[in-house]
């Protein structure tokens, strides 16, 4: 058992601590923000996570894990300080550090024994350099020692725990080889491959890692668009190029793009990294300005059906970026649904989880307790997030209840022979002659 401090309760913080609780560790978890801690207190999740509440329940009834808005109730004693807040992006697309920052203040304001700083954050290379400087200069105590370790996190939203639990790969990094060992003990019982390298590496990692599957989504979306034009369709140029195992299947489902709180802002960031440092991110810059056109893309064929889109009324399924989340950040469907709203259309929209967080970040949008009530009277539906619950919905009913039985299926779920046949005009995203 390791006494372990987590910082940040978002996503990462308490899926991060709830699991080190899980496998027997004593963890408090901390954040600045009252409400969050005690609805945690109270058993309430700040977030939604399959999963999540019932693990955080298991592990406050075993008194392994507490919450916390205490830097000094929480830091002295414990071993390992995992850093885990907030990373947002700033005015030109750098992360926005202030908040690691406060961290790394308020660990050196009341730490009294050596503690292994761990960075879970997504931080920009570097980081973890400034943090060790902001210890060993702000650090109250004399003589108490500290290392700092980067270990990226590379959980998705919705299959969090999953992730976390059976994870491909552990990366940490650190200037001191003996500190990262340490935390390699933490990480023992997942018996995953788990790789030490340097601080700026690890760091790296990450970003390169995020990067990447951005860019094989907007590689598979530049596909899909050629696709439409030549007639292809790109599900099966995806299943076929996914055979071959350097290729692989992952990452490569055309549809509106790539959202939520990471891909968006990990490669603007890095972009932003690699042009204040002189470097020319060709790839990446055309990786962003394909996530944007495939949004738009959705629209254009909306309007080239409808003619126009003032007065029309569209249904759109799914806001959260993906399913199995509530998160709405840099949601593909609010980015339809703006430029929707701005060429005069009126939005009716339902999605099992997320309305509410959607409701803060919109207007106008009127949101509906169903699929079939968000298609009734509509002149067409954008299915935008592939839910489960929208792949087998009952498609003579909603067909009956719509005004024009156009079907913009912005994920591929659908099959277009059995759409056409409930008398649906079709238009999937990169899906040949006639589903296009
Ligand atoms: C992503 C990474 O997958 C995690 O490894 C990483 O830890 C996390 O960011 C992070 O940096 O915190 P997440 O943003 O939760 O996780 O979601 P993903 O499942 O990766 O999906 C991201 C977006 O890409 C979604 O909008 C999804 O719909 C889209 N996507 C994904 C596609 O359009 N096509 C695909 O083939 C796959």
């Amino acid at each position: 058992m390791r006494k372990i401090c987590v910082i940040g309760t978002g996503y990462v913080g308490l899926v991060t601590g709830t699991c080190f609780a899980d496998l027997g560790n004593q963890v408090t978890c901390l954040d600045i923000a009252p409400d969050k801690i005690e609805k945690l207190q109270r058993g309430e999740m700040p977030i939604y996570e399959p999963g999540l509440e019932e693990l955080v329940a298991r592990n406050v009834a075993g008194k392994r894990l507490t919450f916390t808005t205490s830097y000094p109730d929480a830091v002295p004693g414990a071993e390992f300080i995992f850093i885990a807040v907030g990373t947002p992006s700033g005015v030109d697309g750098e992360a926005d550090l202030q908040y690691v920052r406060m961290a790394a203040e308020s660990v050196a304001d009341v730490m009294t024994n050596y503690t292994i700083i761990i960075n879970k954050s997504t931080v920009p290379v570097g980081t973890g350099d400034s943090v060790a400087e902001i210890l060993r200069e702000r650090g109250k105590q004399p003589g108490v020692d500290f290392d700092v370790v980067s270990n990226p996190e590379f959980l998705r939203e919705g299959s969090a725990m999953f992730d976390f639990q059976m994870p491909d790969r552990v990366v940490l990094g650190s200037t001191n080889r003996a500190a990262a060992e340490k935390v390699a003990q933490l990480y023992l019982p997942l018996r995953c491959s788990i790789m030490i390298t340097d601080l700026r590496t690890a760091e790296m990692i990450k970003y390169a890692s995020n990067a990447f599957l951005a860019t094989r989504i907007s590689f598979i979306n530049e596909i899909a668009t050629i696709c439409e034009k030549l007639g292809a369709d790109v599900k099966e140029v995806a299943a076929g190029m996914g055979m071959d195992k350097r290729i692989g299947r992952a990452f490569l489902d055309a549809g509106v793009g790539y959202g939520g709180s990471c891909f968006p802002k990990d490669v603007k960031a890095l972009t932003w990294m690699a042009e204040i440092n002189g470097c020319h991110p060709q790839m990446l810059r055309a990786v962003m300005e394909i996530n944007r056109d495939q949004r738009r893309q959705a629209v254009t064929k909306l309007r080239d059906l409808l003619g126009t889109l003032r007065g029309k009324t569209i249904a759109v399924w799914g806001v959260a970026f993906k399913p199995n989340t509530d998160d709405v950040r840099e949601s593909p469907a609010l980015d339809i649904v703006h430029i929707l709203q701005t060429e005069g259309a009126h939005i009716r929209a339902y999605d099992p989880v997320a309305v509410e967080n959607a409701r803060k970040i919109s207007h106008g949008i009127q949101f509906c307790d169903s699929a079939y009530t968000a298609a009734e009277n509509a002149d067409a539906v954008v299915l935008v997030t592939e839910w489960n619950e929208f792949k087998n919905l009952d498609f003579e009913r909603v067909a009956a209840t719509m005004k024009n039985k156009i079907l913009i299926d912005g994920r591929n779920i659908y099959d277009a022979e059995r759409m056409q046949a409930f008398g649906f005009t079709y238009r999937g995203v990169g899906r040949g002659y006639g589903s296009s």
